[in-house]
């Protein structure tokens, strides 16, 4: 899943994928323990007593059975509208997991707007729906087991009344009348456990294509990295891309980044500046037009999800994990050593505050960075950014929750001790500009160098 296209990846919710992969993925599990054994066994218990009772008297095993194919025709269309239900239940409860989520995550919000009774009553709604929709589940499966047992039993009184005008005609002996009458209880009741195993058949059919659409999710090629280059040089030639659905999104960028150069892109809220970044690390492909990498002899590579390695990036927003802060800065690089972390968070500007905490880099963040500010957060971000070894830096408006003065320690220390890195770096705040090589501005689109 981690290698599947960005794209794709965003069609579903979040917490749709962890419901997929907690409650299907145990639904398909239990199903292959114990489900489909016991299906099966009920099968070959039912079919070898069929198969005895077809060898002492066909006529009566063939009329103990003969009502079986139109319950099975009558019941299929039972079974489609169960399955039907069995996947609205799913959908319901992946939409439940998604309002829970979004209503934990964004709490402050509800409290303050005073959403709590809407954030309930949406939540109860949904509970509600779900609620009639396991009702008509249930109806429908008893419809369906009550319609088996009419034709299983209808069945027995048929071959029974056989056997019994055999006995008067004398064509069918005692013995054999005796040995239905043992076998129908080794027939009767597999069949009614086949019966009963169809629902949970199809929950776990349910569950299982669930399943397979994660496995459809297209995924990323080339994903094998080259070595990483000492310097980098990055190129965007003619692009055009557009997400789906939305048209002339960004229309025919060019864009060149010299190695140890920083570039600044400006430009409006929902201008495109981000869709430039995700472009250069290859999350989305451009519709036309080339992105390319020249390393340290000048060889081109085209952009690629091996190479994006080349480039380290730090997210608009909050991007930090549950854990602690050393934790944090690994994901950037997992064999980074504590002065390597301390370093980093110097350069960040971060260590002044990191080391007033009692754990230092120790310290546990909580989800989403819970017990640190926003700037605390982006300058740990930044330091994470920094272990990666990388030989260029993507920083997407990461100094705008700093002050104007961390901000400028920040792009000073960028400028003097990285002056091997290649830097793009997106702001609105004007006075970056000093320290920028080459200035692009988003409009409309496009980009224009200033
Ligand atoms: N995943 C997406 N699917 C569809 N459209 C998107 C997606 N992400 C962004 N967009 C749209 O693309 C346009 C550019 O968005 P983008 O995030 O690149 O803007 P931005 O310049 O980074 O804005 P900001 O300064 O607010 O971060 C916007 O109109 C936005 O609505
Ligand atoms: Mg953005």
């Amino acid at each position: 899943m981690v290698n599947a296209y960005w794209l794709d990846f965003n069609r579903l919710h979040s917490a749709d994928y962890v419901f997929r992969l907690t409650q299907d993925a145990a639904a398909f599990t239990s199903g292959i323990v114990d489900d489909i054994p016991s299906f099966l066994s009920s099968a070959v218990k039912f079919a070898a007593s069929f198969c005895v009772l077809a060898y002492y008297q066909p006529m009566i095993a063939v009329f103990t059975f003969v009502f079986g194919p139109i319950a099975f025709f009558i019941t299929r269309f039972y079974s489609k509208k169960i399955k039907r239900t069995y996947q609205m239940i799913k959908e319901y409860d992946s939409e439940i997991n998604e309002k829970l989520q979004e209503n934990f995550q964004n709490l402050p919000i509800i409290k303050v707007f005073h959403l709590e009774e809407l954030s309930s009553n949406t939540i109860e709604n949904i509970y509600h729906q779900r609620k009639n929709l396991i009702i008509k589940n249930a109806i429908l499966n008893n419809i369906m087991n009550i319609i088996r047992a009419l034709f299983s039993w209808g069945g027995y009184f048929l071959a029974y009344s056989v056997g019994i005008l055999g006995i008067y005609n004398g064509t069918i002996s005692l013995g054999v009348i005796v040995i239905f009458l043992q076998l129908f209880n080794q027939i009767q009741q597999p069949m009614a456990e086949l019966a009963g195993s169809i629902p949970k058949m199809l929950a776990f059919y349910t569950s299982a294509e669930r399943l397979v659409e994660l496995e459809k999710l297209n995924s990323e090629c080339d994903s094998h990295c080259i070595e990483i280059p000492s310097i980098l040089s990055i190129e965007m030639v003619n692009v055009n891309f557009s997400y789906p659905g939305r048209e002339n999104q960004l229309t025919n960028i060019n864009l060149r980044a010299d190695a140890g150069n920083i570039v600044l892109i400006m430009g409006k809220s929902g201008s495109g500046k981000t869709t430039l970044i995700r472009l250069i690390l290859s999350l989305i492909k451009p519709d036309q037009g080339e992105i390319i990498f020249y390393d340290g002899q000048n060889n081109p590579v085209k952009a690629n999800a091996g190479n994006r390695q080349w480039i380290t990036y730090v997210p608009q927003g909050n991007s930090l994990f549950s854990g602690t802060i050393a934790d944090n800065i690994r994901y950037g690089n997992p064999s980074a050593t504590d002065e390597e972390i301390i370093s980093a968070l110097t350069f960040a500007q971060a260590w002044d505050f990191v080391s007033t905490l009692r754990d230092g880099i120790n310290s546990v963040i909580k989800e989403r960075g819970v017990g640190i500010s926003e700037g605390q957060a982006q300058r740990i971000a930044i330091a994470r950014a920094l272990v990666h070894k990388a030989p260029a830096i993507i920083f997407d408006e990461v100094t705008s929750g700093l002050d104007a003065e961390t901000e400028k320690c920040i792009m000073e220390t960028m400028k003097r001790d990285f002056k091997h890195k290649t830097l793009i770096v997106i702001t609105h705040r004007e006075a970056v500009k000093e320290y920028a090589d080459k200035i692009y501005r988003m409009h409309h689109g496009s980009l224009i160098q200033e």
